[in-house]
C-alpha cells in the first residue's frame, strides 16, 4: 500500500515538474507578444546583430556620430579625377568634336586593348567590323550606321568619345561601365575600323592645333 502511494506521489511530482517546465517555456517564448516585431528572448544577440553601416550615411552610437564613407566636400574632386567638361547637349557635342583630343598615344598595345573592350561593349550592336550589323542592331528600330558610312568615316575623335560617354539616340551612355582611359582606347580601335571599312581614303578632318587644355574628361 505504502509502495503504491509512493509510486503515485512520484508520478504526480513528475507531472508537476513537466507542468512547471511547460509553463516556463510558454511564458518565456511568448515574451514580447505585445510587440509583434519583438524577437522575444535572444541568446547572444551580438552574434547576429552586428552594426551595419550604410554607405554615405552617418550612424549614431550613444553620443557618437560615425560618418561612414564621407561625401566629397562640395566643389571638390577626388585626386586624379578630372571631370568631363563638355555638357550633354548639342553645344557640348560640337565643342568636344572641335577641341577634345585623345590623350592616349596610339600603340599596337593600346589598339589591342581597345579591340578587347570594343568586343565586349560594342560588337553586339556595331558588329565586329563596325558595319552596324551586330546581332542586337537587327532588333533596334534604327540600327547604328557603319563607321565607314559617309556620316561617320570622318567623325572627329572627340565626338566619338562624347557619344560613348553620354550615348546618342538608341545607344546608351557608357560612362559608368568604362573609365575615360578605356573609352579613349576604344576610340583608337573605332578609328581603325573607320579606316578599314572606308569606301574611299578618308581625309583627316579634325583640326589638330587645339589639344592640351581640354583633353580632360571624367564622367
Ligand atoms: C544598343 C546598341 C549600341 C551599343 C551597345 C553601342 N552603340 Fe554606338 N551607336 C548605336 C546607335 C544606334 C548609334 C547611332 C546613334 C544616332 O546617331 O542616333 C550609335 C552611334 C555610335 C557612334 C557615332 C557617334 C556619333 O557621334 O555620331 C559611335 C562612334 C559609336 N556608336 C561607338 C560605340 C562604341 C565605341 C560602343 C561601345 C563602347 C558603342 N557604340 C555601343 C548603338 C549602339
Amino acid at each position: 500500500m505504502r509502495q503504491k502511494l509512493d509510486n503515485a506521489l512520484g508520478f504526480i511530482k513528475k507531472q508537476a515538474a513537466y507542468f512547471v517546465l511547460c509553463t516556463l517555456y510558454f511564458v518565456l517564448s511568448s515574451c514580447g507578444k505585445s510587440d509583434p516585431d519583438s524577437p522575444g528572448i535572444e541568446y547572444m544577440p551580438d552574434m547576429y546583430r552586428s552594426p551595419s553601416h550604410e554607405a554615405n550615411l552617418s550612424t549614431t552610437f550613444g553620443d557618437d556620430t560615425i560618418q561612414v564613407d564621407r561625401m566629397p566636400v562640395a566643389g571638390t574632386i577626388s585626386r586624379g579625377f578630372m571631370p568631363y567638361v563638355y555638357a550633354n547637349d548639342t553645344g557640348g557635342y560640337a565643342n568636344a568634336g572641335r577641341y577634345l583630343r585623345n590623350p592616349i598615344p596610339f600603340s599596337e598595345k593600346v589598339l589591342g586593348e581597345g579591340e578587347v573592350l570594343y568586343t565586349k561593349y560594342c560588337t553586339h550592336c556595331h558588329g565586329a567590323t563596325g558595319g552596324g550589323d551586330g546581332l542586337v542592331a537587327a532588333k533596334l528600330p534604327g540600327p547604328p550606321p557603319s563607321y565607314s558610312s559617309p556620316g561617320l568615316m570622318n567623325l572627329p575623335e572627340g565626338k566619338a568619345f562624347h557619344t560613348i560617354t553620354y550615348g546618342k539616340g538608341m545607344m546608351g551612355p557608357h560612362a559608368s561601365q568604362l573609365t575615360q582611359e578605356e573609352r579613349w582606347k576604344i576610340v583608337h580601335y573605332v578609328q581603325k575600323l573607320q579606316k578599314l571599312g572606308a569606301p574611299a581614303p578618308a581625309p583627316a578632318t579634325a583640326p589638330v592645333e587645339v589639344a592640351a587644355t581640354t583633353t580632360v574628361s571624367a564622367k
